[in-house]
């Protein structure tokens, strides 16, 4: 399969594409300023330029989007649209395009977090972003075309990640990234569509 993989660079990104390559796909690897294709999926002029440049594909995977940690009474426009326009808007104008240049029978894959589910110190906007996420995942899955589908994976804290995050993560089961990258594969090899597939740990995703 042709995959876009947005965030290719990241923590998950380079497990996902790892993954995606060892079983024989092709993976464009998308970023603001790494990849084989630049893009800021915050601007919709941007994502259309990109998926011109590239055509159809089979799959399209999101890992990343940024979003502020403050505690609520700090929040400020700026903090709640840093989330908005990056992880939210960002994900959202990715399937709206990239529907448009997906094959039939395709799958999008969307990334969350456990935020939404547990709440952690700061995690306000995260959790909130990540919520709504998940039921725009769950909303557009029946107006999906082709039959294509859409899914996004919820992760636990990574492994890789845990000393970067550890203070809002204290007592938390992690993921390693490897281990993660499994739950994107399921979503794009399988049959589930409009599921929020939860990675909580090790174990792998519910
Ligand atoms: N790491 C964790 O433990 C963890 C746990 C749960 C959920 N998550 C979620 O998973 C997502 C990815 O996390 P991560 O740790 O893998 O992120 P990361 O290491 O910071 O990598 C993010 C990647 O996304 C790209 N990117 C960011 N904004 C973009 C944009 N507007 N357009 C195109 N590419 C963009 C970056 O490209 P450039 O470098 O070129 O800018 C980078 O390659 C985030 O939403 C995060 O909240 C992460």
């Amino acid at each position: 399969m042709k995959i876009l993989v947005v965030g290719a660079a990241g923590n998950i990104g380079q497990a996902v594409t790892q993954l995606l390559k060892a079983e024989g796909h092709q993976v464009i690897q998308v970023g603001r300023t790494r990849g084989d294709l630049l893009m800021d999926i915050r601007d919709p002029n941007s994502l259309q330029q990109g998926f011109n440049q590239l055509g159809k594909v089979d799959a399209i995977i999101a890992a990343m989007g940024d979003v502020a940690f403050k505690p609520f009474d700090q929040l400020d426009q700026a903090d709640w649209q840093k989330g908005i326009q990056s992880k939210l808007l960002g994900q959202i104008q990715l399937v709206q395009v990239g529907s448009q240049f997906l094959n039939a029978g395709g799958s999008i894959t969307l990334t969350s977090g456990i935020i939404a589910d547990v709440p952690v110190k700061d995690g306000v906007s995260a959790a909130t972003i990540n919520g709504a996420l998940e039921h725009f995942v769950a909303a557009v899955a029946n107006e999906l075309t082709h039959q294509q589908r859409i899914n996004i994976v919820s992760p636990t804290v990574l492994t890789e990640s845990y000393t970067a995050y550890r203070d809002y993560f204290a007592g938390f089961s992690t993921i390693d990234a490897d281990i993660l990258a499994k739950t994107y594969l399921r979503s794009v090899m399988g049959r589930e569509n409009g599921r929020t597939l939860k990675a909580f740990s090790n174990a792998g995703a519910v």
